[in-house]
């Protein structure tokens, strides 16, 4: 069958697990896709040793591969606000669709992205913007298609989950354990957005767009980054039978919808305050199916990239088929805008 052809702009950490894992596993996404999945074209400033890119044709251009009329899906994983934007637009006006995992500009210009590819027919797919290897995006959108969202409510950074565990667990130092987050491939390329809640303001953003179907609403989020936590916080909590986490909640009130990321108290028996390390959790709760809990890692190079191939290949099974009542993704209009401003 007529391959799917994919150009991935980005070569870094999640670029790279995403090629190698789809060319390690092609025989398997072929299978579950109906049709193979190559990778036509990479797009990347400099070459990455963690990756063989042996026989795709690469370019320093990502421009090449958003204007290349081979490329059916652009996967956009550069990072960052503006030329992501720019990428992303080019590929939307050229008819292709767009698997990103940038939290950063779906939070911010998420809402403009959407109505370009709602105009073109094209989909754009970010279930790797949140919680990492996690299939909640889906989650939510798809397995509960039939529930009215109460309440949602997780740990969404893997880095600042990371620092809280080691500093915890073996009393080490704030900086440090930072410092192994962003040798492991875990922080964002400014660790400022880990540790001052950015990150997970911006993931919180597209859940509570998804689970509530309002507008992309970045700056209403209030955000608040685990950076002024010290060990006698942590110890004291530990005293009094608590773990700190660092929580995004989103949730239904009278007003709208609430949003706000913050440092959280959780009695120690709850599922959510042993979810450790870079993992990511995320709870949502449903008026029908009641409770539910979503868990596993939160970032890194291969499990982002099980999301990003995620996403591509429910690209490429729905290719051909008509996306215009399904673009925006999010489910909103511009009517419910001002009533569901949180
Ligand atoms: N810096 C992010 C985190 C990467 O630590 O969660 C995954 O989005």
């Amino acid at each position: 069958m007529k391959p799917v052809k994919v150009g991935v702009c980005g070569l870094g950490t999640v670029g790279s697990g995403t090629v190698n894992v789809l060319i390690r596993n092609a025989e398997e996404i072929a299978r579950r896709t109906g049709r193979p999945i190559i990778v036509e074209q990479i797009g990347a400033r400099r070459d990455n040793p963690d990756c063989d890119t042996t026989g795709i044709d690469v370019t320093r251009d990502i421009f090449d591969v958003a204007n290349n009329p081979e490329i059916d899906v652009v996967v956009e994983l550069i990072g960052g606000y503006d030329v992501a934007r720019e990428l992303v637009m080019t590929a939307i006006e050229n008819g292709k669709h767009v698997v990103t995992a940038n939290k950063a500009l779906i939070a911010v210009h998420g809402n403009d992205i959407f109505e370009a590819a709602k105009a073109k027919g094209v989909i754009v797919a970010f279930e790797s913007a949140v919680a990492g290897g996690i299939p909640v995006i889906k989650g939510i959108r798809e397995g509960l298609a039939a529930n009215k969202i109460n309440w949602l409510a997780g740990i969404i950074n893997g880095t600042g989950n990371y620092i809280m565990t080691q500093m915890r667990d073996y009393g080490r130092d704030f900086a440090d354990v930072l410092a192994e987050a962003q040798a492991l491939g875990y922080a964002e390329a400014d660790p400022t957005f880990d540790v001052e809640g950015i990150d997970a303001a911006h993931k919180l953003t597209i859940l509570g767009s998804v689970a509530f179907g309002i507008p992309l609403q970045f700056d209403k989020a209030y955000t608040e980054g685990i950076s002024r936590i010290t060990p006698l916080d942590i110890e004291q909590a530990d005293e009094l039978g608590y773990v700190i986490k660092h929580l995004g909640i989103a949730r239904r009130s009278k007003e709208g919808v609430e949003l706000r990321v913050h440092p959280t108290l959780i009695p120690k028996d709850r599922l959510i305050a042993n979810v450790h390390g870079v993992l990511n959790a995320v709870m949502v709760q449903g008026d029908a199916v009641g409770p539910t809990m979503y868990y596993g890692p939160g970032a890194g190079a291969e499990p982002t990239a099980s999301s990003v191939i995620a996403d591509i290949v429910d690209v490429a099974r729905g290719m051909n088929t008509d996306y215009s009542d399904r673009v925006p993704p999010l489910g909103f209009t511009q009517d419910n805008l001002d009533q569901n401003a949180p």
